[in-house]
């Protein structure tokens, strides 16, 4: 927990408000990569509510998948829950989509503009199990730091174009 505090107020700390969103979270998401132990991917998959599906956002880690349906995958199940999903092993999550092969376990928390979904935090570990009661407190609150980015602007709607 203590290490999860120190990230958390590195993550404050990096951020500028002077900055462009992307600016931030492209940084944001890169010192979680890098900080946080024994994760292989760490990201953001933006809800297109008219398309009823998740696509690609900005992220550290393998080349992942595109588009994922709403409730499918875990993202997918996230979206329609709308809730903190903890995976302890990805081969018993029916319908789990592979995006890398290492990937063991598994945390998504939704990501709200003034109430409504806009996207899912997606973090993946090698490890079984990985995301401790602590850590789901820990990526909450950076689910939240990332929503609170999100708030003054159309970031996500601007992404979701095509
Ligand atoms: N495992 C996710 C797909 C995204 S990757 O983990 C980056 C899922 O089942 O929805």
């Amino acid at each position: 927990m203590a290490m999860n505090t120190t990230i958390y107020k590195q993550c404050i700390a990096i951020l500028d408000e002077k900055l462009p969103p992307i600016s931030n979270l492209s940084n944001l998401l890169a010192l979680l990569f890098y900080e946080v132990g024994s994760i292989n991917w760490i990201g953001l998959y933006l809800y297109d509510a008219k398309n009823q599906e998740c696509i690609l956002g900005p992220f550290q880690g393998r080349v992942a998948c595109t588009h994922i349906p709403f409730g499918k995958g875990v993202v997918g199940a996230c979206c329609k829950s709308q809730a903190m999903i903890v995976v302890k092993d990805v081969h018993q999550f029916q319908g789990h989509i592979a995006c890398d092969s290492a990937s063991r376990s598994e945390l998504v928390y939704p990501i709200k503009k003034s109430g409504k979904l806009v996207a899912i935090l997606d973090i993946d570990s090698p490890i079984l199990d990985r995301f401790s009661k602590e850590d789901q407190i820990f990526f909450s609150k950076i689910g939240d730091l990332i929503s609170s980015l999100l708030e003054r602007s159309t970031l996500i709607e601007d992404l979701i174009q095509r």
